[in-house]
């Protein structure tokens, strides 16, 4: 991750291989806000002659054209990029800005950056801004090279110019950017890492890591503690694999708490489906299947750094999902930790399993929300296509409240509603439910199967299974592990109690 810091140098004087300026889309041609236009005139460029030239800056995001400073600034080169026009400028027109520079950085390893100067709300300066070039850079300038002998070089530090370095507001709102993307960042590496290395032992020591590093109460849970505590569906689905399944719970609790959240994670480590095995290229980047329970991790790391206040309770069922000796079978009836039945249809509809313990363990501390979070079903991404996440809870307030904090953090997200009419496909002939049903809308089924085991709680259910991963880069989402949903979460999560 590049180091981000603040200083309140001129932008001519600013040290850094490259400087990176915001120029407006105004009505007739691009506008240079005042901190674009000093360095302009010491560089002898005219904003109008650019915008005729084959680069055509017109302003428009993903506008940018690269000027040599011919030492006539500090930086080796300016870096000129389209923010919009001010009256639609949203913090997420800054956060692709701040991508657009970073793709035009090339192998520059440490830059400055103006882009925020541009202002957001007609808040010129402000911390939104600030917030959104600082999240847009760090998450643009991610790279997975883990296992590159080669790794490409990568940014290094940027430094975002103010006014005055010493404003509290300014530092808190960089700490705030900083805290979100690291922990979006961490999702990415550990989604994105192959099933050979993020396994449910492997998985659950990370968590346990993590909880030391944040201060955070854990336990993990393992075939014994498993059995003893009538987690039957998390240890069907686990049984096929030779690595046993865990259950992990991270406890946040700060003092005076203002209401308390359980989030649950889908950590299925590798999908194979089971003994319904998946055929013809399913099994595709099954390893990301676990990215509910790696954002659950990423979110609570985070928590103490941003000082949430609300308690947030965090639990991670963790299997692979494997068509071992020990396997579960179509037909098999496994009793979940609320005592619900359960006939397995099919051994590829693991997800749902695996959650029904742990929204059942979740409810059992009657916490005032409950979030879920996993790359559930297919059917989210033939309805909603691959970049939008699925709503559906049974408490309107709850879900209204999680599609806000999702528009705040720029994460497409999109309610479904939770039919009741479908229920009936759920009734099994030998169990009280089946977990899989041969009807469409299976997002829907999923989510109502899910609601079985929440007791009543309000509770909102994410599927990532279309967002959790990208097949083409896309402004600050690198293709693969996206990270999706780790900053809504904690945007929802500073705001629960009340204001911040
Ligand atoms: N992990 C998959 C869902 C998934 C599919 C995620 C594609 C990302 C991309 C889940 O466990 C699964 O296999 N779901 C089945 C359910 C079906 C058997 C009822 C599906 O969606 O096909
Ligand atoms: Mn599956
Ligand atoms: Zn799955």
């Amino acid at each position: 991750m590049p180091r981000l810091a603040l200083s309140d140098a001129a932008p001519e004087l600013a040290e850094a291989e490259l400087l990176v300026l915001p120029v407006a889309a105004g009505d007739r041609g691009p506008v240079a806000p005042p901190v674009t236009r000093a360095v302009l005139e010491r560089l002898g460029a005219d904003l109008q002659v650019l915008a005729a030239g084959p680069a055509r800056l017109g302003g428009a995001v993903d506008d940018a054209l690269l000027l040599p400073g011919y030492g006539r600034v500090a930086a080796g080169a300016v870096l000129l990029v389209g923010v919009g026009g001010d009256a639609d400028r949203t913090p997420e027109t800054l956060r692709r800005a701040a991508s657009v520079a970073v793709a035009g950085a090339g192998d520059a390893t440490t830059m400055a950056t103006a882009l925020h100067l541009a202002g957001v709300d007609g808040d010129a300066a402000g911390a939104p801004a600030l917030a959104a070039v600082a999240e847009g850079t760090v998450l643009a300038a991610y790279r997975f090279q883990r296992h590159k002998t080669r790794p490409a070089p990568a940014l290094g530090s940027a430094t975002l110019l103010v006014g005055d370095a010493s404003l509290p507001a300014a530092a808190a709102a960089l700490r705030r950017a900083e805290a979100a993307a690291a922990a979006t960042v961490l999702v990415r590496d550990l989604v994105n890492e192959p099933a050979s290395a993020v396994d449910p032992a492997t998985l659950a020591a990370e968590a346990v890591r993590l909880a030391r590093r944040s201060g955070l109460r854990h336990r993990v849970l393992q075939a014994p503690a498993l059995r003893r505590g009538r987690f039957g569906a998390v240890l069907a689905v686990g049984g096929g694999s030779a690595v046993a399944p865990r259950l992990v719970e991270l406890r946040y609790r700060p003092d005076g708490a203002r209401g308390h959240v359980a989030l649950v994670g889908k950590g299925v480590t590798f999908d194979t489906g089971g003994l319904d095995l998946k055929r013809g290229g399913g099994m595709e980047g099954m390893k990301d299947d676990m990215a509910g329970a790696a954002t659950v991790l990423g979110v609570m790391g985070a928590l103490a750094g941003l000082g949430v206040r609300t308690a947030v309770t965090g639990i991670l069922p963790l299997v692979e999902n494997m068509p071992g000796g020990a396997a579960m079978r179509a037909g098999d009836v496994v009793r979940a930790r609320n005592g619900v039945t359960v006939e397995v249809t099919n051994t590829d509809a693991e997800g749902r399993l695996i959650l029904a313990d742990g929204l059942a363990l979740a409810s059992e501390a009657r916490p005032d929300a409950i979030v879920d979070l996993a790359t559930l079903t297919g059917s989210a991404v033939v309805g909603l296509g691959p970049g939008c996440t699925a709503v559906l809870g049974n408490d309107q307030a709850l879900t209204a409240r999680v599609l806000a904090a999702a528009e705040e953090a720029g994460e497409a997200a999109c309610p479904l509603p939770l039919l009741e009419d479908y229920r009936r496909f759920l009734d099994s002939d030998v169990a009280d439910l089946v977990n899989s049903t041969d009807q469409p809308g299976d997002v829907i089924q999923a989510a109502l199967f899910l609601r079985e085991f929440v007791a009543g709680v309000p509770w909102v259910h994410l599927d990532i299974a279309g967002p959790a991963t990208a097949k083409e880069a896309r402004y600050y989402q690198p293709k693969g592990a996206t990270g999706c949903m780790a900053r809504t979460l904690l945007a929802f999560l500073e705001g629960f109690g009340g204001p911040r």
